[in-house]
């Protein structure tokens, strides 16, 4: 049998100092990011054990809750998409579905997680197509090449992913590719529940009461929002999230617009979201995340003295967020005022990549809005930090909204070939606690099969 490169168990992804201490140290002083020990940085922590993230200043949030923001640039090829693609790639070795030097792996994607699968191939010896979007930042694309992997494109931006999926039965048909389908595969779900959601629970620890009253997420895949589903088993009360764009609102009311929020807002409710545990979903304007952007990246100054926060205080924010990360800040404040959470309360929302990936986007924000002189930016401050309409809320608590929401990821994938009964087992919390439990034997299973 072909040996596979090793990486790490969920277990040591969410505690790296459980590896053995000659490869934590190799993995942290390497600074060539194509040496495939960097596998072994695939974690939320810092060097110093902290979990990575930042508070939003109260006087920029103008709501008294700790919105604590977890930092996904991080993560080995800039963010924490590189973890499902990871463990989607480790799962199918281990189950000896996948070997390098027999496999090319398909990474459909609208951007991270293709750069995350582009990257994960490279690392572990596989050549990999990144099946995605013509119209995505050309960051995104630049990545890709660089770690090796090549492209095709399909018609269209964000909203146009459904494309992807379609081309993707292409690769499905022949037995040489292998496709990392993040929209469908648990993999994505085990990362995020365990990796994400429990380093999420230990960074609210620090502060405020302690625990987590809400998550906003917004959802492309739907990984990250499985982190609710740890916080609502240590934290039952914490209301959880979605995002969506809108001019794209699918999950509100199978709106299917084009929209700028990319990563997000792919048209369907996919296969892995656990939709039980999604309690409200909240629409927001595109264009308020791509100028949200330009503010907090390029006008410090100006949103510290509107936000009345002390010159420098909103330093550390700079290089964190992309469009995407904007919208969970939007989101969180909006949830935090909807909700009113008080100080003491602890929101947790992601960056899940950082600012690197965007300076093309704000170039055509310019290109576009004309002159943005300062009256034009003291409208944007206020419109996007402190407004916010609270019919953008929806609540999808009650059952007859669960139902519409089953009723809607039912027809988007048994079009894409998946059983009914399949699809109703995923309407009960058991089955994601069993795809949940299964974490055990797969770590055992990959500690007996390496060597570190
Ligand atoms: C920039 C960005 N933000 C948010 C998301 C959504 O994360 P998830 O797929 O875990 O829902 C993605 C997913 O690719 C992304 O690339």
């Amino acid at each position: 049998m072909t040996p596979f490169v090793p990486g790490p168990t969920y277990q040591e992804m969410l505690h790296p100092e459980l590896l053995p201490p000659a490869v934590r140290k190799a993995a942290e002083a390497s600074s060539n990011e194509l040496d495939p020990i960097h596998l072994f940085n695939i974690t939320w922590r810092a060097p110093d054990r902290r979990i990575r993230h930042v508070v939003l200043p109260n006087q920029l949030t103008g709501v008294a809750a700790n919105i604590i923001v977890m930092e996904g640039r991080h993560f080995p090829s800039g963010s924490h998409k590189v973890g499902p693609a990871y463990t989607t790639l480790m799962e199918g070795e281990l189950a000896g579905e996948i070997r390098p030097g027999e496999h090319i792996t398909i990474g459909p994607s609208t951007g991270n997680f293709g750069i995350g699968v582009a990257y994960i191939s490279r690392l572990k010896a596989y050549q990999s197509i990144v099946v995605m979007p013509e119209g995505m930042s050309k960051e995104r694309y630049q990545r890709i090449r660089q770690y090796g992997a090549a492209l095709d494109l399909t018609p269209g931006s964000e909203s146009d992913v459904i494309l992807t999926l379609e081309r993707t039965e292409f690769y499905k048909k022949d037995p040489k590719y292998k496709v990392l389908a993040q929209f469908e595969l648990l993999p994505n779900y085990r990362f995020h529940r365990y990796v994400t959601g429990r380093s999420a629970i230990e960074a609210a620890q620090l502060y405020g009461n302690g625990r987590v009253a809400a998550l906003v997420s917004a959802p492309g895949s739907a990984g990250t929002l499985a982190a609710a589903d740890e916080i609502k088993a240590r934290y039952p009360d914490a209301a959880v999230c979605a995002l969506e764009p809108k001019e794209c609102s699918t999950l509100s009311n199978n709106g299917r617009g084009t929209h700028r929020i990319e990563g997000i807002g792919d048209k369907m409710v996919t296969l892995i979201h656990n939709v039980l545990t999604t309690d409200y979903v909240m629409r927001i304007h595109d264009d308020d995340c791509v100028m949200g952007l330009e503010l907090l990246e390029r006008r410090q100054p100006l949103v510290e003295e509107l936000a009345g926060c002390a010159p420098g205080s909103l330093a550390a924010l700079s290089g964190l967020l992309g469009v995407s990360g904007i919208c969970n800040v939007i989101g969180s404040i909006r949830l935090a005022r909807h909700l009113k959470l008080g100080a003491g309360d602890n929101v947790i929302t992601i960056a899940t990549d950082g600012f690197d990936r965007y300076p093309s986007v704000l170039a055509d924000l310019a290109a576009r809005s004309g002159a943005i002189d300062r009256a034009k930016l003291c409208a944007w401050f206020e419109s996007i930090f402190r407004g916010g309409d609270s019919g953008d809320v929806l609540d999808v608590r009650p059952r007859e909204e669960k139902a519409r929401l089953f009723g809607y990821k039912d027809s988007m994938w048994t079009h894409f070939g998946y059983a009914k009964d399949y699809l109703a087992r995923m309407r009960e919390q058991s089955f994601w606690d069993a795809e949940y439990n299964s974490i055990d034997r797969i770590d055992r299973d990959l500690a007996a099969s390496r060597k570190l």
